[in-house]
């Protein structure tokens, strides 16, 4: 029996097919490329195409015999999702419409589904609960929280279970080496603040000065994506041991500032990173700090690369052996 991951050429995505494939597990990859990258798949088999496509999945369920589903495959810019909602509901609220189709007429009851702290948009508390209201500011999080909604209703209806991850901060690379963060265009913080070590860019932007944090920048928990694909694993576990479905917030538990966040970077990669200071990013909450007490408590997860600088450090060594990402010379 498979696991079938969608979005596995991905960031997340490849780090979770890596991590199944040292687990000896049978992995069907689907993936459109539009951001995957064919040279992140370590393992299983790959089919190049788009979950909206009712023929090629159907072609993939029929030839596969697969038992549980992992679910990235999305689009991911909050920035770009305010500004052409359209594109988000479509690939992300029709694809997973489309996938969870499929998942039916073929019978595969399990699904482990990408979801995000954008989903609670703006914090009553932190750090933040898996019952604490879901408010999204932006649509990105709006089509996630929609996917995860859509997901108990087939459950409810069809039995099909789910358990729903919403990461948090998301940086960091594979202990190999051979894979990493490599987004087109690239908006993440780790990366960025890399790319500026290295001198492909000539300072980082930092987005507001003037939040209401101790050094006046956004706080984020920051976790490694190898701990992201590991709880991924416990996830498919709990499904095939006929578990409910479940919501699991991803995190550290501890917040960095940009600042603090950069200070780390210069230290770590022993390079100049001018800064240079602007306005806020409009939708960017002050503070997201995860709570994973639910994930450590019922899924046993267990960060083990929970210290940001060995998180950085790790993001740095796939930068300095890939500063073109996966692009051939
Ligand atoms: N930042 C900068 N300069 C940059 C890039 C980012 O100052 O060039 C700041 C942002 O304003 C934010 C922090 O660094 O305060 C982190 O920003 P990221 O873009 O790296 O991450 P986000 O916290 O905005 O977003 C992440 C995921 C999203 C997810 C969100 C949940 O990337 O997919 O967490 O809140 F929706």
């Amino acid at each position: 029996m498979a696991v079938l991951v969608t979005g596995g050429a991905g960031y997340i995505g490849s780090h979770t097919v890596a991590a199944l494939h040292e687990r000896g597990e049978e992995i069907v990859i689907v993936d459109n490329l539009q951001q995957g990258h064919r040279d992140a798949i370590l393992g299983g088999k790959l089919y190049v195409g788009d979950l909206r496509d009712e023929a090629f999945l159907d072609h993939v369920f029929s030839e596969n015999e697969i038992d549980s589903v992992i679910h990235f495959a999305a689009n991911s810019l909050v920035g770009e999702s305010m500004t052409n909602p359209g594109k988000y509901y479509h690939n992300n609220v029709y694809g997973t419409l489309c996938l969870l189709e499929a998942m039916n007429k073929h019978g595969v009851k399990r699904i482990v589904f990408s979801s995000t702290a954008a989903t609670y948009g703006e914090p009553e508390r932190v750090p933040i609960a898996e019952s604490d209201r879901t408010m999204p500011t932006n649509t990105y999080g709006e089509t996630k929280l929609a996917m995860e909604k859509m997901m108990k209703w087939f459950d409810t209806a069809h039995g099909i279970r789910y358990v729903s991850l919403r990461y948090f901060n998301a940086a960091g690379a594979h202990e190999s080496g051979k894979i990493g963060e490599d987004h087109s265009p690239e908006t993440h913080l780790v990366p960025i603040v890399l790319q500026a070590a290295l001198g492909q860019r000539s300072h980082i932007s930092v987005f507001g000065e003037d939040y209401s944090t101790e050094d006046g920048t956004c706080v984020r928990d920051y976790v490694h994506v190898s701990d992201l694909a590991d709880a991924h694993i416990l996830a498919v576990d709990r499904l095939r041991r006929e578990e409910a479905s479940a919501i699991y917030n991803l995190g550290s538990g501890q917040g960095f500032s940009v600042k603090q966040v950069i200070d780390i970077a210069r230290a770590v990669t022993e390079r100049d990173i001018p800064v240079v200071y602007e306005a806020r990013r409009s939708g960017d909450p002050a503070v997201l700090i995860a709570s994973s007490e639910r994930a450590r408590q019922e899924l046993g997860w267990e960060p083990k690369r929970d210290k940001l600088e060995d998180i950085i450090r790790s993001a740095w060594q796939w930068h300095l052996a890939n500063p073109q990402g996966y692009a051939k010379a």
